[in-house]
């Protein structure tokens, strides 16, 4: 079956960026000039999604804001003959793509979060992408790389990557059981293992393609130590009965929920920039000769 939904977890509280996201949610913040979340859904509906349903809340708002249209705006750039920036803001989602909005009322985890999307997506099966993890491909983006490979194996599909060892605290950590060309069948999978504890050192980065099942196993997972319910533990359930493959995708991925990763992002995008490239190269080639 087609994959064709997706959710977007959006109600963090995004506290690694305060004071910025005080009042912005993180997912609001630009790399460049567009917003991660902005980066995130044409990830999606360049891989072919059309039904977009974001888990948000009350601090959140601008988010809706920012994919609805803006008629004092438009009027104005319209009025003023700015065509090009009339087009950036009218183009900012194609109108073919349905976005739906649920409120998460408590932060309680990522698969609580999911979980706010069951009804919504029903039995098909589903994409999950964090804005925080913001991917450049050079051709295929990763969601259509994990696509293709649920289109061979309609099976729960998980992106992942290597990290240094000493990073598997922050993350979700498969162990790989048989790998296969660029994917991996995984027998286990933990939330955030302390090096010591972890079964390898590939890391789940946000992106899942996920089986209807998935639900039903979320509904039976206990809270965690910090009280939240993590998508990690389901899927560990579900590995009993259906299949997890976790795909090494291509490209490069930045951690944009880290500062450093935000920052390293905000260099790559700049210097790749059309109208900012080479003067942005001549700063920092300036900048970083005298540092
Ligand atoms: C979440 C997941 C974790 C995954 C990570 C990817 O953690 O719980 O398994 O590896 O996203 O970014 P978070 O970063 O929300 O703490």
């Amino acid at each position: 079956m087609n994959v064709r939904k997706a959710i977007f977890p959006v109600a963090g509280l995004g506290t690694r960026f305060l004071p910025a996201t005080k009042a912005t949610p993180k997912e609001m913040l630009p790399i460049v000039d567009k917003p991660l979340i902005q980066y995130a859904v044409e990830e999606a509906v360049d891989a072919g999604l059309t039904d977009l349903i974001f888990v948000t809340s009350y601090t959140k708002r601008a988010i809706e804001d920012h994919f609805d249209r803006q008629f004092e705006l438009e009027s104005k750039l319209a009025e003023r003959e700015k065509l090009e920036l009339l087009k950036l803001v009218t183009e900012v989602i194609p109108k073919n793509i349905n976005c739906v909005y649920i409120r998460q009322r408590e932060a309680l985890g990522l698969g609580h979060a999911v979980l706010q999307a069951k009804d919504i997506v029903g039995n098909n099966p589903f994409c999950v992408i964090l804005a925080d993890d913001l991917i450049k491909n050079q051709q295929k983006n990763c969601l259509t790389q994990m696509i293709e490979l649920h289109d061979r194996f309609p099976a729960n599909i998980l992106a992942v990557e290597e990290v240094p060892k000493e990073q598997t605290s922050s993350y979700g950590i498969i162990a790989p059981h048989k790998q296969i060309d660029h994917y991996y069948e995984v027998n286990g999978i933990i939330e955030k293992p302390e090096p010591q504890d972890a079964p390898s050192n590939l890391a789940v980065i946000g992106r899942y393609v996920l089986q209807p099942e998935i639900f039903s196993f979320l509904e039976e997972v206990q809270p965690d130590k910090g009280g939240e319910i993590q998508l990690t533990a389901a899927i560990a359930a579900i590995m009993q009965y259906q299949k997890v493959f976790g795909l090494r995708f291509a490209g490069k991925r930045y951690d944009c929920g880290s500062k450093l990763g935000f920052l390293q992002a905000q260099v790559d995008f700049g210097l790749e920039n059309k109208e900012l490239s080479a003067q942005f190269a001549d700063f920092l080639q300036h900048r970083l000769s005298t540092h």
